[in-house]
């Protein structure tokens, strides 16, 4: 692994933000299951529902990957391939710069941030050095299920990684080094965890319950409002 320059993120010892939405703040729901559990299509329903902004730590890393003149395009493509979690450093300063300029762009301050934290540490220093997070949306899902829906979604993909030989690696990572983030912050009280066997429809009625158990409710659309 090359040696990483410490990025902007780094060099700061209190988070950018803190939780909130106004000026300074943002609300980060980390949403974390191991792969194929469902997660990009909850977040694609949770955006048209309740306005929040996906960041996808994966499709980052890949965009990053692909980017002519990235620094790191090399490394992440020898991660990804083997299902191994690039280091926090790349992630979270791709993350944090995302974050930056959607509020930017158009003010929203609410971010699902999809398949990050992936490994203890990402967890601890993303809280530490851009913004804590309210909780953590935990699909849980059996292997045997998450698998078939890999190898159905590889057809089509073109994702390098989607595959018998990754996917028996990106599960190992999983329980491994992911599910322990996810036991961490339940320990704390702090994941909604949601059984991801279930259709699509089925699991978002229960991710809704969810929400609205912590207060957070759909934005009312403009038709309804009038
Ligand atoms: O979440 P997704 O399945 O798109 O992630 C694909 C790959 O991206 C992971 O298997 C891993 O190699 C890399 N990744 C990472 N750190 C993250 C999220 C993804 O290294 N937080
Ligand atoms: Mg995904």
């Amino acid at each position: 692994m090359p040696a990483i320059e410490k990025p902007p993120a780094f060099q700061r010892d209190k988070p950018l933000f803190s939780s909130g939405t106004g000026d300074g703040q943002a609300i980060v729901i980390f949403v974390l299951g191991g792969p194929g559990a469902g997660k990009g299509t909850q977040c694609a329903n949770l955006v048209r529902d309740y306005g929040f902004k996906h960041l996808s730590a994966g499709d980052l890393l890949r965009e990053e990957q692909d980017r002519p003149g990235s620094q790191y395009g090399d490394m992440i493509k020898t991660y990804i391939k083997d299902g191994q979690i690039v280091p926090m450093e790349v992630t979270i300063q791709l993350l944090e710069n995302a974050m930056t300029s959607t509020i930017k762009e158009n003010g929203n301050r609410k971010f699902l941030i999809d398949g990050f934290p992936r490994k203890m540490d990402q967890a601890l220093a993303f809280e530490e050095k851009v913004v804590p997070s309210k909780f953590t949306l935990f699909f849980d899902c059996p292997e045997e299920t998450m698998r078939e829906r890999l190898l159905n979604r590889g057809k089509t993909s073109g994702r390098a990684d989607d595959n018998e030989e990754s996917i028996k690696k990106r599960f190992r990572v999983f329980v491994e080094q992911s599910k322990p983030v996810v036991d961490h912050f339940a320990s704390k009280g702090r994941v909604l965890a949601v059984d991801a066997k279930a259709s699509p429809s089925e699991v978002y009625k229960a991710v809704q319950t969810g929400f609205s158990e912590r207060g957070i409710d759909p934005e009312k659309k403009a038709e309804e409002s009038v």
